[in-house]
This record gives C-alpha cells, sequence and structure tokens, in this order.
C-alpha cells in the first residue's frame, strides 16, 4: 500500500495556500493577519483528510513541514504528538495560527516573572488551554507569545496544524529557571 500525498492526506491544501496568499498580499499587520486566517485554517480542517498519513517518532513529537514560501511569508505545519509528548517552552517571532485535526492538544502560556510580579528571573506557566479536535486558535507578536504544546497523557495521540507568519526551521526556547532564551534548531520532516 502506498502512503497518500500530501493533497491527499489534507484535500483542502491547495486553496488554503491560495487563499493564504490573497490574505497576506500587502503585508497586513500581524493582528489582521491572524484574524483573516483562522477561518482559512478553519476550512482546511473542515475539509477533512488522512491524518494516519503522519507519522510520529518514539522520541519526540514530529514535525511535518506542509509548505513554505516567501513573499508573501508564511510556513504550515502539521505536527503529530504520542500521549504525554511536549514541545519545550519557546517563542516564535511571528503570528501562529493553532487547529487541531485530532485528538486533544494543550498549551500553556508563560511570562517572565518579573512581568507576572514574581521574584527571580525565570518564567512562570500563567494559563492553561486544552483545545478539542476542530478547534482554531492564533497569536500575535510582538510581543511575541511563550508557550508550550503538548498532548495529554490520556492514552491517544494528537495531530495538529500549525500556520506561521515566517519559516519555523529555528525559533527560541527557554529556560524556565533561570529566564534564557536560546536559539534552537528544530528536526522536522519536509513535504515540501
Ligand atoms: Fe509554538
Amino acid at each position: 500500500m502506498t502512503s497518500p500525498t500530501i493533497s491527499e492526506a489534507l484535500p483542502g491544501l491547495p486553496e488554503l495556500i491560495e487563499r493564504c496568499r490573497v490574505a497576506l498580499a500587502g503585508e497586513p499587520s500581524a493582528e489582521d493577519a491572524v484574524e483573516r486566517l483562522v477561518p482559512i485554517l478553519r476550512d482546511l480542517i473542515s475539509a477533512g483528510g488522512d491524518p494516519e498519513a503522519f507519522p510520529c517518532g518514539d522520541e519526540s513529537y514530529t514535525r511535518h513541514l506542509v509548505h513554505e514560501q516567501q513573499d508573501p511569508p508564511f510556513s504550515l505545519y502539521t505536527m503529530v504528538w504520542r500521549p504525554g509528548q511536549w514541545t519545550p517552552v519557546h517563542d516564535h517571532g511571528a503570528w501562529g495560527i493553532v487547529g487541531v485535526l485530532e485528538g486533544e492538544l494543550h498549551e500553556e502560556n508563560y511570562c517572565p516573572n518579573s512581568v507576572c510580579g514574581e521574584d527571580g528571573p525565570g518564567l512562570l506557566c500563567h494559563a492553561r488551554v486544552a483545545l478539542s479536535p476542530g478547534s482554531v486558535v492564533g497569536f500575535t507578536a510582538p510581543p511575541d507569545l511563550v508557550h508550550r504544546s503538548g498532548s495529554p497523557d490520556n492514552g491517544h495521540r494528537t495531530v495538529s496544524l500549525h500556520l506561521y507568519g515566517a519559516e519555523m526551521g529555528s525559533f527560541h526556547v527557554y529556560n524556565c529557571e533561570t529566564g534564557e532564551r536560546t536559539s534552537y534548531q528544530a528536526e522536522q520532516i519536509s513535504h515540501v
């Protein structure tokens, strides 16, 4: 049996790419970009697909690069998570939109202790949300959202879609004890 192509796995992908190009023409603000693209990502999820086309590694959640381009700049990833797998605490330096295809995706938002009114140089988790299949949420920068994402340890895998206003082969991760922010080259499977 042959693996499905990306267009078979995400049948709404060609339309999403075209609509994103139109929506991002003229370099809208991050807030306007997110407002325009949230319904477009929601439509991609509504178009259905085959989440089984995206495998996941044992050691870590797996990032599948589905589309990226420079003009206008945006990238789309499918991410697959085994139960209990999480990203490090990180930011993207760009706006982003997250949608859930399968399972439940948990998001935790962080802020520097100095901003949260706490002592010390680290970061504190100040908000948690659980996203169910079909949920789509966006975030903007600046100020960039510092967060981590993961799959609850409930025995089920999670498949999510991530649309960013930039290439996202690398991003910044944080040490929550010291507050140190460092560049991070993320592993990914490229389908483009
Ligand atoms: Fe993120």
